[in-house]
């Protein structure tokens, strides 16, 4: 079967945007040379590095496969990368490949059938395999064994064909998407968190290394700081300001050409541009400041409410600007403090509800 490319799938494809985390088709091999390929070249995710290392220590030691791992977080946070470290700490091969490449159960016996004793095979977009994929999968992922049906009626027989030990990875956007059986037979879960500036700034100081950029730390912070906790928009903008230094600069990335050049891109001081701002100031001028349901906010700034959920949202809410409430997203104060508008005064994260939540509270005591 062909492998197609992860992060190749239409979907997952948000209009080259500098600050989309999810792989374009410009962030190419360059992404691919600035991946770390050992844990201890791996900055960032503090726990799951430390854990990830005992269990790869325990099976190494045991000279087994690793337990299968679900990896879950937003995109652009490193997943693909981590299974690649788990098969280069475990000197195994990696097969990779996605939920929706993979159409029929022969496809994912063919892959399956083809590993060698140990072998990782890594599966982004898990919660979009099929349902008859799955199906499969249990069986292999419990026991290393395929249950293949041959014929088709009353002729119809199956046969049971061993596999060699392997070691799943699966990756997801959406861990609530992945079904309870799946999710069940997965022996390590581990969920990435964004990074904080500091974290990205020394990928970015070890990428401009890697690719020989002259840049100064401050000049990464600046970098950092506007790359909503993703390395991957961080790789990627270190090579767009990397154009300004060199055409409009000294060929130094330091302060003062990061700041200029995103400016120029329209990414402020904290990383937002202006889809950020758009849905922002809908909700501030058209909600009220909400509370607004994701479907109709999507609709309003002519957006899938998908990318809203996985692209947008995640880093609005880590910097306080965004939260969800059951009855829909809302704007905080310091989000409009960011766009310098008044904060609107009945919207739920105001003073005035904040007072009302604790008084309820008070209530029950
Ligand atoms: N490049 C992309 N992600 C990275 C990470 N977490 N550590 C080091 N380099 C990276």
């Amino acid at each position: 079967m062909a492998f197609k490319g992860i992060n190749e799938t239409e979907e997952s494809y948000v209009g080259g945007r500098l600050l989309s985390p999810q792989e374009i088709k410009d962030d190419g091999e360059a992404e691919k040379s600035l991946r770390p390929r050992y844990l201890n070249e791996y900055i960032g995710q503090k726990k799951v590095k430390e854990n990830l290392e005992v269990f790869i220590d325990a099976a190494r030691a045991r000279g087994e496969a690793l337990d299968h791992v679900l990896l879950y977080g937003p995109p652009g946070l490193g997943k693909t990368t981590l299974a690649g470290i788990i098969a280069s700490e475990m000197n195994v091969n990696i097969r990779i490949t996605s939920g929706p490449a993979i159409e029929r159960p022969g496809d994912l016996a063919a892959l399956l059938t083809n590993l060698n004793e140990n072998d990782l095979i890594f599966i982004d977009e898990i919660h979009r395999l099929s349902r008859s994929v799955e199906e499969v999968l249990y069986p292999a992922m419990e026991d290393y064994s395929l249950d293949i049906i041959i014929g088709k009626g009353p002729s119809a027989r199956s046969i049971r064909i061993d596999l060699p030990k392997f070691t799943l990875v699966g990756a997801t956007t959406r861990a609530g998407q992945v079904s309870p059986p799946l999710r069940d037979r997965f022996g390590v879960v581990m969920r990435l968190e964004l990074y904080t500036p500091e974290e990205l700034k020394s990928i970015v100081m070890r990428s401009a290394d890697i690719l020989g950029i002259n840049c100064t730390e401050s000049g990464a912070y600046g970098i950092a700081s506007r790359s909503r906790g993703t390395p991957r928009i961080a790789n990627r903008m270190l090579k767009r300001v990397r154009d300004f230094a060199q055409v409009i600069g000294n060929g130094v990335i330091d302060e003062e050409i990061t700041a200029r050049a995103l400016k120029r891109l329209e990414v402020d001081e904290l990383g937002l541009d202006n889809i950020d701002r758009k849905m922002l100031m809908m909700i501030i001028k058209n909600y009220g400041g909400g509370p607004v349901g994701l479907e109709t906010l999507a609709a309003a700034i002519g957006e899938e409410a998908v990318t809203l959920e996985d692209v947008y949202e995640p880093y609005l809410m880590q910097i306080g600007f965004l939260s969800r409430t059951p009855r829909g997203r809302c704007v905080t104060p310091a989000a409009c403090a960011h766009l310098g508008v008044a904060m609107p005064q009945n919207n739920a994260n105001s003073a005035g509800n904040v007072q009302i939540k604790q008084l309820s509270l008070d209530e029950n005591q």
